[in-house]
């Protein structure tokens, strides 16, 4: 793999509004235990994993970023029939239960602060985020989804999966209420925030917006067109 440039500076938070000051200080504390739990909890998500390779649709010896890549559980379904996978996160427990696991040569986690990638415009067939915008403040998630839509390429693809609510008021009234009981800060404003707009607002076309797990989970693909 190529060196990676560090010159985007990663998470420089000293002269952010206090709301980003918070969001990556419970990053680094949250993750710093919960990082040796995370497969464990998130196992019933393998299913979920392959459905995003192949809703995707990456081809044959793509290139993928894995943004906010956590343990690399996506990231690794994303291996086969790809030329490169780079999983970037920027908590480093995360990122040490991601490097201990089996994993072709092609598949590698970079340290980096998705507010600033460290990747010239237009690296990347794919770009995928999955469970992480729903934690960050809003000036925080729009930036990332730019810096996704810069790093991929003319006509590449977009992927972001993450929490939504069931279309009957009902369960998605128990949603809200369950979720919110361990997702504190972002998640009520971020589940009712039109993505689609987020998208277009950075020249990515929507190409499908799937449901999936009773409604609670997202898929949103989108093609980048500027
Ligand atoms: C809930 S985990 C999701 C991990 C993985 N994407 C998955 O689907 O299991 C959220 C991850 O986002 C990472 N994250 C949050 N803000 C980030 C940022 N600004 N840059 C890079 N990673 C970030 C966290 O460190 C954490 O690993």
């Amino acid at each position: 793999m190529a060196a990676i440039s560090t010159e985007r500076r990663p998470d420089v938070h000293e002269a952010q509004p206090p709301d980003v000051r918070q969001y990556y200080a419970i990053n680094q504390s949250v993750y710093g235990w919960f990082a040796r739990y995370y497969d464990a909890v998130t196992r019933p998500l393998r299913r979920l994993r392959r459905e995003v390779v192949a809703l995707a649709g990456a081809p044959g010896g793509a290139r993928v970023l894995d943004v906010a890549t956590g343990t690399g559980a996506q990231a690794l379904a994303f291996a086969d029939r790809t030329a490169e996978v780079i999983g970037v996160d920027v908590n480093d427990a995360m990122l040490a239960v991601a490097r201990r696991k089996p994993r072709p040569d092609h598949v590698s986690f970079v340290r980096a602060d998705a507010t600033h990638l460290p990747f010239p415009a237009g690296r990347f067939d794919v770009t995928c985020v999955s469970f992480a915008l729903h934690e960050m403040p809003p000036s925080v998630r729009d930036r990332v989804v730019r810096e996704m839509a810069r790093v991929t390429r003319h006509q590449g693809t977009i992927v972001v999966v993450d929490y939504a609510l069931p279309a009957n008021r009902l369960a998605s009234a128990l949603t809200s209420r369950l979720v919110r009981l361990y997702e504190r800060d972002h998640y009520a404003e971020f589940v009712r925030s039109d993505l689609p707009a987020l998208f277009e607002g950075v020249g990515i076309a929507v190409r499908a917006d799937h449901r999936t797990l009773l409604g609670n989970v997202r898929i949103l693909v989108g093609d980048k067109v500027t």
